[in-house]
């Protein structure tokens, strides 16, 4: 058996579960790429998982690496794969059903995958894809969200709320941001076009009659965001389900979404990155046996 190095759980829990060790290395099917990984990066639902999430639905086998956003070159390809050649520097957001990025290699499918932009390095290319997918098909294939409309994004400072800062502002929307003060600069760097520090204002006060509100914290900040919407605007949450009888109330749309690979959109999310439009930012970067420390 070929093997490498990944980090894997054994049992479901905290940070002490992610365990650096040898796993067998995959092997792509006909339809799939082996990627030779140089990042990945540590999302939410890395943790959540590792927690437990999901487990009954998701029915996953144990070992698991977890882990779904990537960045590396093609080491391999399966009979059926055309697009790609080993050496291709590609990044993705690969299903969580199968095994992820915390490891040396992973298998991924041609759908999940695209050619890595070329203005940034490995290490921000992963990034990339789960933060910057959540953003786009939240905001534009959920609520459609076009030119000239004013959207409120919560957590504007986090990982998907930065990428969904600069989506919205390359498409010519006005952008409301929350963050605390000590992020008010980082989103001026982003381009928001008013910062309500949400330690001190309520968003309500501030802001009514919005095209589109995100909300990625849920509980009361999703509940307060129905109320300013103007009639039939949109609020869609990437956290938890929405009460329909709550927006009926308001006379506004809504919707929970969970982010879906799409190599078509990383394509047109690449151009973003190489036209200067989309910046990721990295905050740390640690060698993969310290993949528990990433988690904390
Ligand atoms: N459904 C999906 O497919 C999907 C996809 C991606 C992510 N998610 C979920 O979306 C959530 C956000 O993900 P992420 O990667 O963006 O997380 P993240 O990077 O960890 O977001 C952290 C940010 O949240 C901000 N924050 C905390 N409480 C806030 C509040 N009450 N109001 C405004 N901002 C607040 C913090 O800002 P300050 O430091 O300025 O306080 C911080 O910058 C997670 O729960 C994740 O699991 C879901």
């Amino acid at each position: 058996m070929v093997t490498m190095k990944a980090v894997r759980i054994h049992t479901h829990g905290g940070p002490e579960t992610l365990v650096y060790e040898d796993a067998p290395r995959p092997e792509p099917a006909e339809d799939e790429v082996l990627i030779r990984i140089y990042a990945a990066s540590v999302n939410p639902v890395d943790w959540k998982i590792r927690n437990g999430y999901g487990k009954d639905r998701f029915k996953r086998h144990l070992p698991f690496i977890l882990g779904w956003d990537v960045a590396g070159t093609i080491e391999g390809t399966g009979s059926q794969v055309e697009q790609f050649q080993p050496g291709d520097a590609v990044y993705g957001y690969t299903s969580l059903f199968r095994d992820g990025a915390y490891a040396e290699f992973m298998v991924a499918k041609t759908t999940e995958i695209a050619l890595k932009p070329t203005s940034v390095d490995f290490i921000e290319a992963a990034a990339i894809p789960v933060a910057a997918l959540s953003a786009w098909q939240a905001l534009f294939d959920t609520a459609d969200l076009s030119a000239n409309q004013r959207v409120l994004i919560h957590a504007a400072s986090g990982g998907v709320g930065s990428m969904a800062v600069q989506l919205a502002k390359a498409k010519d929307a006005y952008v409301i941001g929350t963050a605390s003060a000590r992020n008010a600069d980082f989103l001026r760097d982003l381009g928001v076009d008013e910062i309500i520090d949400y330690q001190k204002t309520k968003f309500e006060t501030a802001v009514q009659d919005l095209d589109v509100v995100l909300d990625t914290i849920g509980g009361d900040t999703q509940e307060r965001s129905f109320g300013v919407l103007r009639k039939d605007g949109f609020l869609v949450s990437i956290v938890s389900p929405l009460s329909q009888q709550t927006a009926a109330s308001h006379g506004v749309r809504s919707a929970m979404i969970g982010v879906q690979p799409n190599a078509a959109q990383l394509d047109e999310i690449t151009a973003l990155v190489d036209s200067g439009k989309l910046k990721p930012y990295v905050e740390t970067v640690l060698p993969l046996n310290e993949a528990r420390q990433a988690q904390r």
